[in-house]
């Protein structure tokens, strides 16, 4: 099979320099939904018709599987896929598809292109409000043609059956249909939605099938459609969650931009943002207001409310936040805790370690049952290199503590309350580095002049 997805319209309406086949669904352009559709029914040749702006198109999507067609100017659809037919295999069906119509589900196009064997396959809706679309006008229940909104009698327009623009159909039969199209019509363009009368002259039958679900033919012309759209997607993603036993507090109030993988027994709360590749495993529960990007987290772990984890792992039953940071390569083992403004990067913690409050732990290697105190901070930057620190496993870390990298705090050493570390602490030992407390008697505190 050949696929031809049309992408040349301008999409003046999106009122944005980007091109509109590159607006976003779930974070990933509208033509990137519709190339996964189609790449997933394994076309031998797969062609996208680009117009004006193309080359920003083309620069965001290149792949060696596709066919960069340009057309220009934009003559109307006809002109769009004839412009596609010379790099078409003519042995095979052709399927068109639509860069703004981005959530067409595969199970549909199958039917579709079921019904494209010597025969022209088109997809049709039945519509409250048609307004706007082409209309199927059958006879004795027969399709004969399709009639643009413009070009529509009175009567016409009353008929609620529209084209969702998606159609199948054998190639030869576009290469001799393609070329006869003319642009006698209210918009001077070649509309592919001729090929529907030519095939009923030719006696070639004309099958029409429908959606799973009337969003998967919705196309977007403005920013207003793009957030409906975007809404039917985050949605139905919900459902397939709550489908395979994940609790969600409340599915209208989820948003994955990638693909999130969860295990037995997740419960994800309210208002969180899951992007690229997450994975919750068995028993993993998320409070309310988490971003987790790239992440997995381990069985039985907790991320608590507010926190923010970016390429980072969560070991088994590990807890994180309320209001915690894992940036890039956080690395928690089992039974860890990274309590509130808590920000780890670049750092692996080891087993049953504890770092409860406001802490900055980068470029570190945390031993096990370590107990980070509060206010202990990592100086990995001297505004040139970074270093890393060494925390070997049972250090005692006293509040307030700067450990100033590279250096190394040997197992079983204790670090006193407000230590300065420039130089390694050795092991077992209490290292303190901190002015001798000093009290001055008889001390008279400043008074206000007069
Ligand atoms: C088209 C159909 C109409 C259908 C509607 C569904 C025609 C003549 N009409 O109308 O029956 O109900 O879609 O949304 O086909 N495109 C190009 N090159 C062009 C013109 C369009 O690539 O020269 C692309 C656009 O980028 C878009 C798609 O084709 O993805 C549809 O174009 P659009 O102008 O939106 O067609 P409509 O007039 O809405
Ligand atoms: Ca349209």
């Amino acid at each position: 099979m050949n696929i031809v997805i049309l992408a040349a319209g301008q999409g003046k309406r999106m009122n944005s320099a980007l091109p509109k086949v590159l607006h976003p669904i779930a974070g990933k352009p509208m033509l990137s939904h519709v190339l996964e559709v189609a790449r997933s029914l394994k076309p031998g040749k797969l062609c996208v018709v680009v117009g004006h702006g193309g080359e920003q198109v083309t620069a965001a999507l290149a792949a060696p599987d596709l066919v960069w067609v340009k057309q220009e100017p934009q003559l109307g659809t006809g002109h769009a896929v004839l412009q596609a037919l010379p790099h078409l295999d003519p042995m095979v069906t052709t399927l068109v598809l639509y860069g703004d119509v981005p959530l067409i589900a595969a199970s549909t196009l199958r039917r579709l292109i079921g019904d494209a064997e010597n025969a022209l396959s088109i997809l049709t809706v039945t519509l409250g409000d048609p307004y706007g679309y082409g209309r199927i006008v059958r006879s004795g229940g027969k399709v004969k043609r399709i009639v643009e909104e413009k070009d529509a009698s009175i009567a016409e327009k009353k008929i609620t059956e529209i084209n969702t623009g998606i159609l199948a159909a054998p190639t030869t039969s576009f290469q001799r249909w393609l070329p006869q199209l003319g642009k006698q019509n209210a918009q001077g363009e070649y509309y592919l939605t001729d090929i529907v009368a030519l095939a009923v002259a030719e006696k070639m039958a004309v099958h029409s099938s429908h959606p799973g679900h009337e969003s998967e033919v919705q196309g977007v012309n403005s920013k207003m459609q793009l957030a409906e759209l975007e809404r039917v997607y985050q949605h139905n993603v919900a459902a397939s969650l709550l489908h395979h036993g994940v609790t969600l507090a409340d599915p209208f109030r989820i948003d994955v931009r990638g693909e999130l993988n969860c295990g037995r027994d997740v419960s994800i709360d309210i208002n969180c943002l899951f992007e690229g590749q997450v994975c919750l495993e068995d028993g993993v529960s998320v409070g309310p207001h988490c971003v987790l990007r790239n992440v997995t987290v381990k069985r039985g772990a907790r991320i608590e409310a507010f926190s923010h984890l970016q390429d980072a792992l969560v070991g088994d039953h590990s807890v994180v936040g309320p209001y915690a940071r894992l940036r890039p390569g956080a690395k928690l083992g089992k039974d860890v805790h990274i309590g509130n403004f808590v920000e780890v990067k670049n750092s692996n913690i080891a087993d049953h370690t504890k770092a409860n409050h406001l802490a900055y732990i980068g470029d570190a290697d945390v031993g096990q049952r370590v107990n980070v105190g509060a206010g202990t901070i990592t100086c990995n930057y001297d505004g040139a290199n970074k270093h890393r620190t060494t925390i070997e496993d049972d250090v005692f870390i006293g509040s307030d503590t700067q450990l100033v990298a590279p250096v190394k705090v040997g197992r079983g050493a204790t670090l006193g309350a407000g230590t300065t570390l420039t130089r390694d602490a050795p092991p077992d030992q209490l290292t303190v580095s901190r002015p001798k407390q000093l009290s001055i008697a008889g001390w008279k505190r400043p008074v206000k002049m007069k």
